[in-house]
């Protein structure tokens, strides 16, 4: 049995693709998944609906402690996916921090498809902009478990390749690769992506 079990997990804007590459990376290492928006249904750990975008609110203290029940009785590798996941989480017991990062362009169909619209999309795509998830990771855990991963225009399993290169020292562990806001600023296209409203 593996004694040294990993905790890591994968986050990012939703939408960004989380979910779809966690389920198959934990396949591949043989660890346990745990989709954070499945388990706060599914065990209904909220404290309300946010009306506003339609969704429900997580209660941060149940799905902590929750969690830190499932690390602790679970013998292998856990993937821990969710746009909060870092907030649930000791930073001491989380080893890897994988931010998946999208192209605005990409994600903004990505959100359509899954029905996002309003409030609920803008919100999203200037959190993806903005670079939130990765400040969020980098502030709860220190940069040097932080990883970013650009899927943009990539298939699956060549995101899942690149964590598991990470995974076994073939790849450093890099933040700073993607510069969405500089990018669409020197493309005069902010605006199209970071809307009041
Ligand atoms: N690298 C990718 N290329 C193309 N489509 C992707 C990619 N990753 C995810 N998707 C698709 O994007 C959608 C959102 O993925 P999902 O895993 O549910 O995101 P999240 O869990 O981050 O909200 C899904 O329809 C998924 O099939
Ligand atoms: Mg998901």
């Amino acid at each position: 049995m593996n004694e040294f079990k990993r905790v890591i997990v994968v986050t990012g804007t939703p939408g960004v693709g989380k979910t779809t590459v966690s389920q198959i990376l934990g396949s591949k290492l043989n660890a346990t998944h745990i989709d954070l928006t499945k388990l706060v249904k599914e065990e209904a750990l909220t404290s309300g609906v946010d009306k506003i975008r339609g969704t429900l609110i997580a209660d941060m203290e149940k799905v902590s402690e929750r969690m830190q029940k499932l690390i602790e009785d679970c013998k292998r590798d856990i993937v821990v996916d969710g746009h909060y996941a870092v907030n649930v989480l000791p930073a001491k017991d989380i080893h890897f921090v994988f931010v998946l990062r999208r192209n605005p362009e990409e994600l903004r169909e990505a959100m359509k498809n899954r029905g996002f619209k309003g409030r609920k999309l803008w919100e999203n795509l200037a959190a993806e902009v903005l670079d939130v998830c990765l400040w969020n990771a980098v502030r709860a855990c220190g940069s040097e478990k932080v990883c970013e991963i650009d899927t943009s225009g990539k298939k699956i399993e060549e995101v899942v390749e690149e964590i598991v290169s990470v995974l076994e020292g073939k790849r450093k562990l890099s933040i700073g690769i993607v510069d969405w806001l500089g990018r669409l600023e020197r493309e005069g296209r902010l605006n199209d992506f970071l809307k009041d409203f």
